[in-house]
């Protein structure tokens, strides 16, 4: 059965080598499955202020283009992260899309 598959990948790098790997996953992914990638430098995101908002209104409280991403989450039932590994976890992006 098809599913819908979200490639988040997080390199600032012009074919950076996790998009690479990315690429070549989508290439495989795509024969069965719907597949869309995604790269976060297209997005604005913004620094989570730990307000804890979103706890009581499941909604966070900067108005920036997470929101978009959190759309595409919902309407995948796949979710495949494509990051460069800086100082044993992911990137800077990544986790700050992570923390909103
Ligand atoms: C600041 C910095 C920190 C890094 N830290 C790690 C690390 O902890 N472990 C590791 O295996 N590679 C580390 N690397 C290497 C990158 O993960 C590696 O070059 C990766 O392929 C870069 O991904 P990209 O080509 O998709 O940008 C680091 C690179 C940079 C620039």
């Amino acid at each position: 059965m098809r599913k819908n598959v979200l490639v988040i990948t997080s390199s600032l790098r012009t074919n950076s080598n996790s998009e690479v790997l990315a690429k070549q996953f989508v290439k495989g992914a795509e024969k069965n499955n719907n597949v869309e990638l995604i790269n976060l430098k297209d997005y604005e995101i913004n620094f989570c202020k730990g307000c804890l908002a979103c706890q009581n209104t499941g909604k966070c409280v900067i108005n920036d283009e997470v929101k978009d991403i959190i759309d595409k989450v919902k309407n995948s039932e796949v979710l495949v992260f494509g990051t460069p590994i800086y100082y044993y976890s992911v990137s800077g992006q990544l986790k700050t899309l992570l923390d909103g």
